[in-house]
Parts: structure tokens; C-alpha cells; sequence
């Protein structure tokens, strides 16, 4: 019996918060991923902008494009996981206008596939997500270390450290809520800051470096699963280390190349006579 047992939605993700089942979440940004993570059981797939650094090898998100997010966000859905899919709306793809963000984003659900989509801040992006959630799609809200705004941040650092800073933070999470978020993702705040918004609204939160006491957790799949020899982020635990996996996987292919043990007669095609039998040597 597959783990999920059934599709996952904004309806059931939400129905976890009052059954206090914890979400698990995780990043993909293609069939293959998608697939494992559906397998394993994991409730939500985000097709996130960190692709722009994880696959694409830029210092940060902001070169992401939309279409580069539909493609991807295509491959993810060709999967039919049974995880609820969100995809990220990139960088400048909701900041000048509401009617824009409304505009990218049932890109997303018409061309992508997706099922919801996340956008990142606070006060400034109201609109947008009014906007997004009046054309039926669901919004995933996403505050903290939100890596959009790394400029105005001043780089990839914890946020809501300070009383002034987090007390906006939880007004942020309350004003989210109201507009009709069906979870919110906090990424690098204090564990104390994490239970304080858990507690106080009714909708999920699920923390990246946000400490255990949220409603569930999401990791960036590679982080995960060791598939890079990069140093993670302090908040990532590797669950195994596929990139040493891989390489030892190459290095027994390069040997038996050299050796002429690849291909052997197991890999090879053998001519056959006329009537289709094999030819003995
Ligand atoms: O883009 C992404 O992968 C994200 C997660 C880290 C939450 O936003």
C-alpha cells in the first residue's frame, strides 16, 4: 500500500494541523525526484527557486525565470505524485502588480501543473496573494529568511532575532492567515519564534531552520540526500551521502573501461541468423 494512500491537498495538509500530524516536505525539480518523494510518503513537493542554485550553480535565486519554473514545474507533475505540488513563483514574477502575480501564477496551474504556488515576504506582497487566492489557486505563504530579498536583507542570514523584528514576523504569519494562506514555510528564525507562530495561528507552519516545534519540515532534496560534497546550511541534516555514492559509481565505471571489463557479453547484443536464433561464436 502506497504510503500516502490518497492524493494530497491544501484540505489535507491543513486537516494535519488539527490532527497534529507533523508534514513532511521536501524540494524537487523533476520526474525522478518527484517520484521518490510520492513513494516515500512525502505530503508536499516544492518545486523551489532553489533550483537556481542547486541545479543551475548561480549564487542565489534571482536569475530564475518563469519559464524556467513551468518547465521544471512540468516535470515534477508529469510524475502525478501523490504529494500536494506547489511551485515557487520567482523573483519578479509578483512584485510590480497584483494583477501580475495573478497572471504568473495561473501560468503555473495551466501550463506547470501546479497545484498552489509560494511566494515569499510579508506586508509588501498582500495584494498579490489577495490577488492569486480571488483566482481559486491556493498560496503557500513563506516568511523569515526569505532568499528573494537577500539584498535588502544583506545576505543569507537568521531572521527575526530581535523582539521588534519578530514581533512583526508573527504579525506577518496572523495578517497571512487571514488573507486565506493555506500554510506558511518560516525559513532561519529562532526555535522560540517558530513555537510562537505555530501556536498562534490555525493554519500549518512548516520550518526550514525554524526549529521542531512546527507544524512540519521541508529540506531541499540534494541537501538531503548528500548530493553534493558542498557544506550544507546549519539547519540540514544528510540523511545519506549519494554524492560519494555516484562517485564510486564512476570510478568503477572509468576502471572497467580501462580494464575492458565494460561492456561484457551480459550488455551486448549478438547478431542472429535469418530465422532469429543465435549465432554461436
Ligand atoms: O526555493 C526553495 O527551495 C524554498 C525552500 C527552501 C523553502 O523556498
Amino acid at each position: 500500500m502506497h504510503p500516502l494512500e490518497k492524493k494530497q491537498t491544501v484540505v489535507t495538509i491543513k486537516k494535519k494541523k488539527k490532527t497534529g500530524e507533523k508534514i513532511s516536505a521536501v524540494t524537487s525539480y523533476d520526474h525522478p525526484t518527484a517520484k521518490i518523494a510520492s513513494e516515500a510518503g512525502i505530503d508536499l513537493i516544492l518545486v523551489g527557486d532553489s533550483l537556481g542554485m542547486v541545479l543551475q550553480g548561480y549564487r542565489n535565486t534571482l536569475n530564475v525565470t518563469v519559464e524556467e519554473m513551468i518547465y521544471h514545474t512540468r516535470m515534477v507533475t508529469s510524475a502525478e505524485p501523490l504529494s500536494l505540488v506547489v511551485a515557487d513563483m520567482p523573483f519578479g514574477s509578483y512584485h510590480t502588480s497584483a494583477e501580475q502575480a495573478a497572471a504568473n501564477a495561473i501560468r503555473f496551474v495551466k501550463e506547470g501543473g501546479a497545484e498552489a504556488v509560494k511566494l515569499e515576504g510579508g506586508g509588501k506582497r498582500f495584494k498579490a496573494v489577495e490577488a492569486i487566492i480571488n483566482c481559486e489557486i491556493p498560496v503557500l505563504g513563506h516568511l523569515g529568511l526569505t532568499p528573494q530579498s537577500i539584498h535588502a536583507l544583506g545576505g543569507f542570514k537568521a531572521q527575526g532575532t530581535l523582539k521588534k523584528t519578530a514581533d512583526e514576523m508573527v504579525s506577518d504569519a496572523i495578517e497571512l492567515e487571514k488573507r486565506g494562506v493555506f500554510a506558511v514555510v518560516l525559513e532561519s528564525i529562532p526555535v522560540e519564534l517558530g513555537k510562537r507562530i505555530t501556536e498562534r495561528i490555525a493554519i500549518p507552519t512548516i520550518g526550514i531552520g525554524a526549529g521542531k516545534y512546527c507544524d512540519g519540515q521541508i529540506l531541499v532534496f540534494h541537501d538531503l540526500v548528500g548530493f553534493t560534497n558542498l557544506y550544507p546550511p546549519k539547519f540540514v541534516r544528510k540523511y545519506a551521502d549519494t554524492y560519494s555514492t555516484m562517485l564510486e559509481a564512476l570510478d568503477n565505471y572509468i576502471k572497467d573501461i580501462h580494464a575492458g571489463n565494460f561492456p561484457g557479453d551480459k550488455e551486448s547484443y549478438r547478431l542472429k541468423n535469418n530465422e532469429g536464433k543465435s549465432l554461436k561464436n
